[in-house]
Parts: structure tokens; C-alpha cells; sequence
């Protein structure tokens, strides 16, 4: 859970759900997403790509602009009360979705997934195991994790724009050839890889989402199981920490009958000093040192 009480974020929008949608102006720019804060409103069926193929919190919806054109510019009177045309207007609410574009060497977008798929040791300068974070949020774990471990390939999937444009800056930062992220919705992740090909997956923190009419919203589910027992090698490990308590037995149920056979499982890590749970998350940093104990498992995936 956010340690500073906060509601998770709602990264995914569920079938059904109504969501608050602002108004949105005909033409230009990135689409409502942006307008409403920082995550975009991904829905189920959509991965976050609209039909043309372009990420739908990018997507030009077309048209013309109301001011007039793209050239159009304000009059100088309507500037001076902060007037915004709509186009920038968009951009300006979520400048991320811009920055994240400009670093391709480290972003993949959700339009190139299917591109990458099978191929993503391409994306590396060398071959070697690769392991994937899901839900990397700032990238804080992948960046101590590609800097101490270089003999392994690291993929980072996450769906806020400010998260991977952080990730992407302290990757470049360190000169990191090994880190690479994806802008894609989790529970998609069947999209992203083909069998067997991840050596392992870390879920550190993910959301908990408490209530039990939110359960089906909750990132670890039988669903993302089955999914990981198809594109884990056998062999391969799945690595869970969380601070929110319930998670151990949910996480147990979620698990059982599957593949996967429970090969650690620890009360606090920060206890563990196993190089499976040496490097902590900005999540754990925070509850560390608040003093809340956080649950390691390392399940193995049997052959
Ligand atoms: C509580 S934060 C934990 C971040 C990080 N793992 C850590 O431990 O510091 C959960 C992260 O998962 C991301 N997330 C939640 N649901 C997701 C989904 N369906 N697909 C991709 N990312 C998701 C959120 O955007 C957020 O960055």
C-alpha cells in the first residue's frame, strides 16, 4: 500500500466502470488522458492503443482545430489572460507523454510491442538472461539491479509517463546498456513475450487494492499466472514483495495448482540478505524505514 495513506493508482480502468472523463476539444494533441492527470485511462480491450495503431493518450483524434488551423495563434489580449490553444492545452497537463517519445533507445511504446516480441535481447548489446519488472514504477529497483548485475538483461513494464520518463533518465544517467522499459498494461503482458522467454520477473509492491470490489483489479491474479507459466523458462523464478500483510495468503491461493512451486518465502526482508531480495524498491526504502515489515516469496516455475 502507498505508505503515505494515499489511494493506489488507478492505473487500469475496468470494463463497465464509468470513468470521469474531461471535456475534450476536437483536434490536436495527446487525448483526454493527459487532461486527467498523470495516468492514462487504459482500457481493457485497448492495451493503450487506439486503432491506428498510435497510443490512444497520443492519439491525434483529427479534425479542425477550433482556433482555426494548426498555425493558429491567439491574440494578444486572449494570451495575456493564459489563454492555452486546446492542442497545448493537452500537452502542457501531461508533458511526459511528449518525453517518453524522445527516448526511444530506453522506451518501447505500446504500438512497438508486438515488433519486440521474441525479440528483445535485440534491444541489448549482449544475449544473457533476461528479467522483467512489472509495475518498474521510477525505476528505481531496475537501475541498482542493471548496475550491480550486468550479466543480466533487465525489462521494466510500467504505464505511467512520468514513472518511464524517470526510469529512462536514470538509465541514461548511468550509462545503462542493460535496462530497457515498455509502456504496456500488465495484464496484457501475454502480448509482450513468447514462451519461455524470461528468466525471471519481479513484482515488488504492487497495488493492493483492498477492497474486495476491487479485487479483480489487483495485478497478481490467477489470470497473470497462467501467463507466466507460458513465457517463464522452467527453471525461471517469479520474486513478490509487498508490505500489505493480506497479499501472502492471496498471493499463496493465486499460485497454488500452478506450476510454480513456493522455493522462499520470508517475513521481512530487510532481515534476508539473499542476492534475491538485495536490492530494495522506493516503495520498501519508504516502509523500512517507517518500520513496517514487508514479505518476501520466490516462487520456481517446475519443468
Ligand atoms: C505501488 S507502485 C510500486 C512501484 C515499484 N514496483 C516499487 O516497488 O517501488 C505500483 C506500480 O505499478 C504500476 N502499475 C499498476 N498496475 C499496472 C498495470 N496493470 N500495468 C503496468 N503497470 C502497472 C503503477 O503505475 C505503479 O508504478
Amino acid at each position: 500500500m502507498d505508505p503515505s495513506g494515499n489511494k493506489p493508482d488507478r492505473a487500469v480502468v475496468i470494463p463497465g466502470e464509468s470513468v470521469h472523463r474531461a471535456p475534450v476539444p476536437e483536434s490536436g494533441g495527446p487525448g483526454i488522458d493527459a487532461i486527467e492527470g498523470k495516468v492514462p485511462a487504459l482500457r481493457s480491450g485497448d492495451r493503450g492503443i487506439s486503432s491506428s495503431g498510435v497510443p490512444r493518450s497520443c492519439a491525434d483524434p483529427g479534425g479542425p482545430l477550433p482556433g482555426g488551423g494548426p498555425e493558429w495563434e491567439a491574440p494578444e489580449e486572449i494570451r495575456r489572460r493564459r489563454f492555452i490553444h486546446p492542442s497545448q492545452a493537452r500537452r502542457r497537463q501531461n508533458k511526459y507523454i511528449g518525453l517518453i517519445e524522445r527516448r526511444p533507445e530506453y522506451i518501447v511504446l505500446p504500438q512497438d510491442v508486438e515488433k519486440w516480441r521474441g525479440r528483445w535481447q535485440e534491444r541489448f548489446p549482449v544475449v544473457q538472461p533476461l528479467y522483467v519488472d512489472l509495475g518498474s514504477g521510477r525505476g528505481h529497483f531496475l537501475t541498482k539491479k542493471a548496475e550491480l548485475e550486468r550479466y543480466h538483461n533487465f525489462l521494466g513494464i510500467e504505464v505511467q509517463y512520468k514513472r518511464l520518463y524517470l526510469s529512462a533518465e536514470k538509465a541514461g544517467a548511468g550509462g545503462l546498456s542493460n535496462v530497457q522499459y515498455v509502456r504496456y498494461d500488465v495484464q496484457w503482458l501475454d502480448d509482450v513475450f513468447v514462451n519461455d522467454e524470461l528468466s525471471g520477473v519481479f513484482i515488488n509492491y504492487p497495488d493492493p487494492w483492498p477492497r474486495a470490489r476491487h479485487e479483480h483489479r489487483r495485478m497478481v491474479s490467477p489470470a497473470l499466472v497462467r501467463i507466466l507459466e507460458r513465457v517463464v523458462a522452467p527453471g525461471g523464478r517469479v520474486f513478490l514483495k509487498s508490505d500489505w500483510q493480506p497479499y501472502r495468503e492471496i498471493i499463496l491461493r493465486v499460485f497454488q495448482g500452478s506450476r510454480f512451486e513456493l522455493t522462499a518465502s520470508v517475513t521481512d526482508v530487510g532481515e534476508w540478505d539473499r542476492p534475491e531480495a538485495n536490492v530494495s524498491t522506493s516503495y520498501e526504502d519508504r516502509f523500512r524505514r517507517a518500520g513496517v515489515p514487508c514479505f518476501f516469496y520466490e516462487f520456481t516455475l517446475m519443468r
